[in-house]
């Protein structure tokens, strides 16, 4: 029996190079060795106010992004959290066991709290449970993420052990998987101190999927480096996350290391060596929105790919809900 393998993406934006190289490119590689369920995590994105008609289009887009980027429905499920009610139903149950004060440590919360202020919800608050209940009801084995959700992970499998221990053996410990590239953590272009980000309110920090030629060109031009005319062997250490950065990017989308990356572009002048990251990342995403704009608007695919998807899941995880029931007396 193959491994399982879930993850999701919040529908709350554009998506951008970070979700690509932190998730969806790891996505596409696990989907022969694993039974990969792919899902739209739309119930996390009203943790923070959306436009409703937005909401509904982005759904459909990231749908299509997942398809466009190499996730194959042959070999891969995917599917709306919303149209699963088992979802929120298991994340309640969770609810009832998750200390209060272990969820007021997750940083993303922290973060997001602050620019939501008086506006932060309990949705948003409770966010990694429902996170956790997403992914223990398939019995996932790996969860490939960015680093940034690493800390969900290990709430999912300490909240899973704590029903197991109260409840008997029910739920798998699931893994983050996370790729080897920075440890998967791509940095806004114009504030390398924070990370790539949808809800970002430069526009010049993110580089996004389907962004135009033009656009990611321009975007790269105006990147921050440092105050150097070329790449120093002093990228290496600690000092300059800027380039560090964008030598990440590089190595991403030219399928190199890190250390390979730095040993080609030891010495060019910034402005060389951003006319040949632009040509790389303008390559590698030149596909992914060919195939894009093809099934975009054949929203009838796109409806039987997610309709297939809502019945497999529903029919893993409508067997666990019935388990959970019955554990807890609620039978
Ligand atoms: P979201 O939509 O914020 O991010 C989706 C994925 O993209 C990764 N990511 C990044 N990776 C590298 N660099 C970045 N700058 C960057 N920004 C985002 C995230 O790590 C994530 O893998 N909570 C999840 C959504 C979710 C989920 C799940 C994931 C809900 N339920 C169950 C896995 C399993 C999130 O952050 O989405």
């Amino acid at each position: 029996m193959k491994k399982v393998v879930f993850s999701g993406i919040q529908p709350s934006g554009d998506l951008h190079i970070g979700n690509y190289i932190g998730a969806i490119a790891q996505w596409v590689k696990m989907q022969d060795e694993y039974d990969c369920i792919y899902c739209i995590v739309d119930l996390h994105a009203i943790t923070v106010p959306q436009d409703p008609k937005t909401l509904r289009e982005k759904i459909l887009e990231v749908t299509a992004l997942y398809l466009a980027c190499g996730i194959d429905p042959q070999k891969s499920k995917i599917f709306i959290q919303s149209e699963n009610p088992d979802h929120p139903y298991l994340a309640w149950v969770l609810n009832c066991i998750t200390p209060f004060g272990q969820l007021e440590r997750m940083t993303q919360f922290k973060d997001k709290s602050q620019t939501q202020k008086e506006g932060t919800t309990a949705g948003l608050f409770d966010y990694p449970v429902l996170m956790a209940a997403d992914i223990l009801l398939y019995h996932t084995d790996e969860v490939p993420v960015g680093e940034d959700q690493k800390q969900h992970i290990e709430l999912t499998r300490d909240v899973a052990e704590k029903f197991n221990k109260t409840f008997g053996e029910t739920f798998k410990l699931p893994n983050p998987h996370i790729s080897k590239f920075a440890d998967a953590r791509i940095m806004s272009l114009q504030t390398p101190s924070s990370k790539m980000s949808k809800s970002d309110i430069d526009p010049l920090g993110t580089i996004n999927l389907l962004d135009s030629e033009d656009r990611i060109r321009e975007k790269i031009k105006k990147a921050v480096t440092d105050s150097e005319p070329s790449i120093s062997a002093k990228v290496h250490g600690q000092g300059n996350g800027a380039v560090q950065n964008l030598l990440t990017i590089y190595a991403a989308f030219s399928g190199c290391t890190y250390n390979t990356a730095v040993q080609k572009t030891q010495g060019k002048a910034y402005g060389q060596f951003k006319q040949e990251l632009a040509d790389l990342v303008v390559e590698n995403l030149k596909p992914i929105q060919v195939k894009y704009k093809e099934i975009r608007n054949d929203e009838k695919y796109l409806r039987q790919v997610l309709d297939d998807g809502r019945n497999f899941a529903i029919s893993k995880s409508s067997k666990l809900i019935l388990e959970v029931k019955e554990k807890l007396g609620l039978v």
